[in-house]
């Protein structure tokens, strides 16, 4: 077994090199790789694969490439409140929920080539026992504490209620839709406490508060462990996650209710639990043990043994649960080990806007898997490019292009292509022998040598964007090389230098497709279709003696293709629509209900007129008011207005505006106003101003 080499600290971690520099690399026999298992109450996106699956998948692959013993484990998490929310808006059960939404992630993760050793899910047999075991086993030996408190209940669908369950109007901005843990039109955390007028969402009814009963992990034991463990042991993290990790632990760890109120869950198995189950949050990491058991009947051997290397790949929402509650529950527990490793990248965002799954903010990895079929080797390349990796990111169309068309159409599949094509024209597609080499063939050979280990040490401290620089530039070298050396030209005077650069370019050839492998691998296979020859192994990298002088190779074909401008555009028109459905649906829900009827008597009595604004001027010690002077065609007359917060006097003057003329005069701030103009009262927007479409005559009657 070779040595992982614990490079010293890049970019990724900007605390000082020197530090780490007497920190020795430990030897790991195997590796087990888990990656956050999604919740199956909706399809994966982008920034699900940015910033958990791909690069997981890059990591195992490598490892696998390397012979090293490597698992990778993942799978559905199927519990949950929110899967309970949308199965109730949906009129069916969670399990057809969890159901469906399994089958499309573990299809979409399989089509975009995310190797995981097994997908599994919650709902299995072999998780039920293992989480039930796991928690019985803490309560026997008195690891839990219990507490009663007091729960939102509705009495009319007797339930306890999540605070999910709980909507009321948001203290900090007024939304009337906010929920008992969130409001999500200022994005405030709240607690059902704090909602002004609560009310079920199951039953529309007031609840109650009641007394429940619940078991809590004591955090707060595990605390001086977690401090040695994490900010004593594992300084090597990522910053931003051993930076979460010291400010959990110096704010002070309190205890962690492990049960909920909820009829979707594993039943916490001891007396007296009824209508009580396990919290999502402790069932679901326990959901990495089981898969590894449904996996392996030799699962223990990568749980239990200290010469096993668990990485845990998630994004940054997760970092409190996989580094100080997991690893709490594993330590309560006894003979599991723990992480070594939890490389979490932060968000990618998409086109500007967080990405939503509410608001169907998100390219889907379902959806583009069918729009851009043989392409998903362009997403992954896209989605590493553009890992989160320190800071939050963006995804755009118009950069998903430019990489596909100047990065792998240009570079990658330019350098293959060519390699290849001329073997073909000049050597009938045999591989011609390598005679003597120029200073400048080895110097290539040479560079690609260091590249090899700069790679390996990127991949190793999870720096996979400058990894995939790396890989790149096998590619971009072999390019260099064939523009420099020429064959085209060479092949008049000197055929037999020719056949020396052209081995050298097939054998960088086998190399790319060893060093993309990770990243892209379907590439990665067309290209050894292409050269047909079998996977050399990753000491093969920087090799010049992959392919021998005399095999024959396959034929030629395009390993990518331009993406044109127009297929860029209907992937943002795609998102146009989700905007604008989205702008449609929050104005509809806040539309007012009709009022009462009226008889055409009692609107006729209105006498609306077009009006000129002909003066405007703010009310002196009031915000809201201003003093127009309107022309009504009958007379110029002053009106008092409310919409000072919305306008500017300057803006109004020499606008047409429909006008109430007979509305019983009224005095404010000793002011008479003999009118009301008429204004549009957008929910969202706030008042917008109406006006005839073409100009009319003052005076001119509404109706
Ligand atoms: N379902 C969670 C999420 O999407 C992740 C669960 S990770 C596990 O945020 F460790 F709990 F499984
Ligand atoms: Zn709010």
């Amino acid at each position: 077994m070779e040595q992982i080499t614990v490079f010293t600290v890049g970019a990724a971690c900007r605390r000082p090199a020197l530090i780490f520099k007497s920190f020795m690399a430990k030897e790991f026999k195997r590796y087990l790789i888990t990656s956050a298992l999604p919740y199956a109450n909706g399809p994966v996106h982008i920034g699900h694969l940015a910033g958990v699956y791909v690069p997981s998948d890059i990591y195992t692959r490598y490892l696998r490439l390397r012979g090293r013993d490597v698992i990778s484990v993942c799978g559905s998490d199927e519990h949950g409140v929110p899967i309970t929310i949308k199965a109730r808006k949906e009129g069916v059960s969670p399990q057809v929920i969890v159901d469906r939404y399994h089958e499309i992630i573990k299809e979409s993760f399989r089509r975009l080539g995310i190797s995981f050793d097994i997908y599994s899910r919650t709902s299995s047999p072999t998780h039920y026992r293992t989480a039930s075991d796991f928690f019985r086993k803490l309560y026997d030996e008195g690891k839990f504490i219990e507490r009663t408190s007091m729960q939102y209940y509705d009495e009319e669908a007797q339930t306890f209620l999540a605070d999910r369950y709980i909507v009321g109007t948001c203290p900090r901005c007024g939304n009337e839709r906010a929920y008992g843990d969130q409001c999500e039109q200022c994005g405030s955390t709240l607690s059902p406490d704090e909602l002004i007028d609560p009310h079920s969402a199951v039953s529309g009814s007031v609840p109650v508060k009641r007394e429940t009963k619940h078991w809590y992990l004591p955090l707060d034991r595990y605390e001086p462990f977690l401090r040695e463990w994490i900010l004593e042991g594992h300084k090597e993290w990522k910053s931003n996650v051993y930076g979460q990790c010291k400010s959990w632990l110096d704010l002070g760890l309190q205890p962690r209710a492990v049960s909920r109120d909820l009829d979707w869950g594993i039943p916490v198995p001891v007396e007296g639990a009824e209508g009580k189950v396990l919290y999502v949050w402790f069932d679901a990491p326990i959901g990495y043990i089981s898969a590894t058991k449904d996996l392996t009947p030799d699962w223990e051997k990568y749980w239990k043994s200290e010469d096993t290397k668990m990485v845990h790949f998630i994004g940054k929402d997760n970092i409190v649960f996989h580094c100080i509650v997991f690893p709490s529950m594993l330590k309560a527990h006894g003979g599991y080990i723990l992480p070594e490793n939890v490389p979490a990248n932060e968000f990618l965002n998409l086109e500007g806007d967080k990405i939503s799954t509410s608001r169907n903010w998100a390219v889907w990895l379902h959806e583009y898997l069918d729009d851009f079929p043989g392409k998903e080797d362009v997403l992954r390349y896209v989605l590493c490019a553009n890992a989160p990796e320190t800071k939050d990111n963006d995804f755009t169309w118009k950069d998903f292009q430019a990489r596909n068309n100047n990065e792998l159409v240009a570079v990658l599949g330019n350098f293959v292509n060519r390699a290849l094509v001329l073997t073909k024209k000049y050597f009938g597609g045999r591989v011609p022998a390598c005679g003597a080499m120029t200073d400048y063939d080895r110097a290539t050979v040479a560079e690609l040598q260091g590249i090899r280990s700069e790679l390996e040490g990127n991949i190793e401290n999870f720096r996979f964007r400058e990894a995939l620089k790396d890989a790149m530039n096998f590619a971009r070298i072999g390019n260099k090389y064939l523009a420099d050396t020429e064959p085209w030209k060479v092949v008049k005077s000197d055929p037999a230098r020719v056949e020396t650069i052209l081995n050298i370019a097939l054998q960088i050839t086998a190399n790319v497709a060893v060093a993309i492998e990770p990243f892209m691998p379907f590439s990665s296979e067309k290209i050894l279709r292409m050269l047909a020859i079998e996977r050399p192994t990753w000491d093969d990298l920087g090799s010049m003696s992959v392919i021998a002088a005399g095999h024959e190779i396959g034929e030629p074909q395009l390993l990518f293709e331009k993406i044109e401008d127009d297929v860029i555009e209907r992937q943002l028109a795609k998102l146009a629509a989700a905007k604008a459905a989205n702008a449609a649906a929050e104005a509809a829900s806040h539309v007012a209900e009709q009022k009462e009827e009226v008889s055409f008597d009692d609107f006729s009595k209105m006498d609306i007129r077009i009006s000129t604004i002909v003066a405007a001027e703010k009310v002196a010690k009031t915000k809201k008011l201003l003093k127009l002077t309107v022309d009504t065609g009958i007379d110029r007359r002053t009106i008092v207005s409310g919409i000072a917060e919305y306008f500017k006097p300057e803006e109004l003057v020499g606008r047409q505006v429909p006008v109430l003329v007979n509305l019983a005069p009224r005095e404010l701030k000793g002011i008479r106003s003999e009118g009301m103009i008429l204004m549009a009262e957008d929910a969202v927007r706030g008042l917008v101003m109406m006006r005839p479409e073409e100009k009319v005559t003052d005076g001119s009657q509404v109706g």
